[in-house]
């Protein structure tokens, strides 16, 4: 076992537990209309979110950009995905790269999945904040979309749950509890500056996050409203 490092810093780890959090409720309020405003409410919210996950992407920690765990090469991917089936450790206190292609599709879904909703109508009690600036096509392609996008984001989310379950369970590998406190082994890494745990860190994070929030509930739940 190598030496722990900080790899995940707060707003990561507080932010994955949210989203988990936010997705699971999102699942059940989409069938309910009495709920359909909170729905709505934390839907926007979570496109907040991915907002700061992609500007954390550029100006977070070191494992936290984009740089570390995008693919350098087509077969990347591949090799990754390899060591993956045949449970060979990546020697990373980071996102492996096809764990890191997980993290993009997700995020994407989850984005698709509030711009949808956004731009969805049921034609009799809710039009969503996006609903008065689209075509009727448009819209109408949107609310078929919806669900669709939320079944693909719910298979993805699963099988990434079987991914971390197959590190934490054979691979033995602490991933779960990296998630949760925020350290990793380093395998001989660096934790980069200013390290994940830093003021500095927790002080940005907190600006970047508060401002998409706020200008995603701001823009969508507010100004264009529904
Ligand atoms: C709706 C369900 C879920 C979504 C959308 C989701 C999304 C994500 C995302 C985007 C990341 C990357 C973190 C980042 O770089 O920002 C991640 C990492 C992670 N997730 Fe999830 N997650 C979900 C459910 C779960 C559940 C239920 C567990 C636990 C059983 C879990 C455990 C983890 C762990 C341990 C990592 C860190 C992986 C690593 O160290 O490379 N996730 N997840
Ligand atoms: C990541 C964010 C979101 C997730 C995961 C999500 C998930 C869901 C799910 C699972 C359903 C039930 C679909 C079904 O009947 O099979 C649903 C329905 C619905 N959602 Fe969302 N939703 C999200 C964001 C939003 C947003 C931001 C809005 C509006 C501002 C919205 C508006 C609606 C409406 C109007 C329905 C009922 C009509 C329909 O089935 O399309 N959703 N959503």
């Amino acid at each position: 076992m190598t030496a722990k490092i900080s790899v995940w810093d707060i707003w990561i780890r507080m932010g994955h537990w949210a989203v988990v959090a936010a997705i699971a409720f999102q699942w059940f309020s989409g069938e309910d209309l009495g709920l359909i405003d909170a729905h709505a409410t934390v839907g926007i919210l979570l496109f907040g979110w991915v907002l700061f996950r992609v500007i954390w992407g550029f100006a977070g920690p070191k494992y936290a950009r984009f740089a570390q765990f995008a693919p350098k090469s087509v077969t990347a991917p591949f090799e990754s995905a390899r060591a993956l089936v045949t449970a060979t450790p990546e020697p990373t206190p980071g996102h492996t790269v096809i764990g890191g292609l997980g993290v993009f599709i997700l995020l994407t879904l989850i984005a698709l999945a509030a711009l949808t909703g956004m731009a969805s109508s049921d034609d009799i009690f809710f039009d969503g904040p996006l609903v008065s600036l689209l075509s009727n096509e448009w819209v109408e392609l949107a609310s078929r979309a919806h669900p669709r996008v939320t079944d693909l984001l719910l298979i993805v989310a699963g099988l990434h749950v079987l991914a971390i379950a197959w590190h934490q369970l054979i691979m033995k590998e602490p991933l779960l509890a990296g998630m949760w406190h925020g350290k990793k082994p380093g395998h001989g890494h660096t934790p980069g500056q200013p390290p994940a745990n830093s003021r500095m860190v927790w002080l940005r994070g907190f600006v970047f996050l508060m401002l998409c929030l706020g200008g995603a509930y701001g823009l969508f739940g507010i100004a264009i409203g529904w």
